[in-house]
């Protein structure tokens, strides 16, 4: 007889995107509850806000840190803050299911000892989107980006080196983790603009962590 309720979570896979990228698809499933329930106790503390580019935009995006620094932009252009610029009080201190969570995505990928200093919190309703670009405001040129995917699916733009270079659309469902370090530590991504929905875990949103080793 086939169970009409399957209680084993998805074993995850891993599909390689290039040298030094995977995407562990459903790697952080089982623990999903949990990093919403701390992503929201963080966002008590620092609470989401739509940041603005140096260029003057207010980004589609809203966004909160937890760990020793956090990732802001402001007029004055883009940098790791000790501090929310909003509250001038520490960021709160990264979750240990955030911790173990990214440390065991990175070793999955290949990158060992991964101790990351910060998580970007980014918050998608529909329509927010994530332009094409490379992350390089951190010291560490090498030590991957753990990102990590809740809620509603959004499809991820994965690039190469180049600005110029051809533009892979990969959709990420909750509980995905790409890993990106080391020789493709500066690839070029972003997120389409995310599609209306309902999700069991955000509602109509999408919620992404992202763990930098920034020092
Ligand atoms: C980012 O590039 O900081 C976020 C990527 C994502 O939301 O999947
Ligand atoms: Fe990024």
């Amino acid at each position: 007889m086939t169970p009409l309720f399957d209680d084993h979570p998805a074993p995850s896979s891993r599909e390689p995107l290039e040298d030094g990228a995977v995407l562990l698809r459903g790697f952080a499933e089982a623990q999903s509850s949990v990093l919403v329930e701390e992503a929201d106790r963080v966002a008590r503390s620092a609470p989401f806000r739509h940041m603005i580019t140096p260029g003057g935009y207010t980004m589609s995006v809203a966004m909160t840190n937890c760990g020793r620094v956090g990732w802001v932009s402001d007029s004055r252009g883009y940098r790791y803050d000790p501090l929310d610029p909003q509250s001038s009080q520490p960021w709160p201190s990264m979750p240990h299911a955030f911790l173990d969570l990214a440390a065991g995505a990175a070793a999955a990928g290949g990158f060992a000892s991964y101790d990351p200093d910060a998580c970007l919190i980014n918050r998608y309703a529909a329509g927010a989107k994530l332009s094409l670009h490379q992350d390089r405001d951190e010291n560490d040129r090498w030590a991957p980006i753990v990102s990590v995917s809740l809620g509603l699916p959004a499809v991820f733009l994965w690039g190469g080196k180049r600005r110029s270079d051809p533009v892979r659309r990969l959709t990420l469902e909750s509980g995905d983790v790409v890993v990106w370090g080391g020789p493709a530590r500066f690839v070029y991504h972003g997120v389409a603009p995310l599609k209306a929905g309902d999700h069991l875990l955000t509602g109509p949103t999408r919620i992404n962590l992202t763990f930098r080793k920034v020092y």
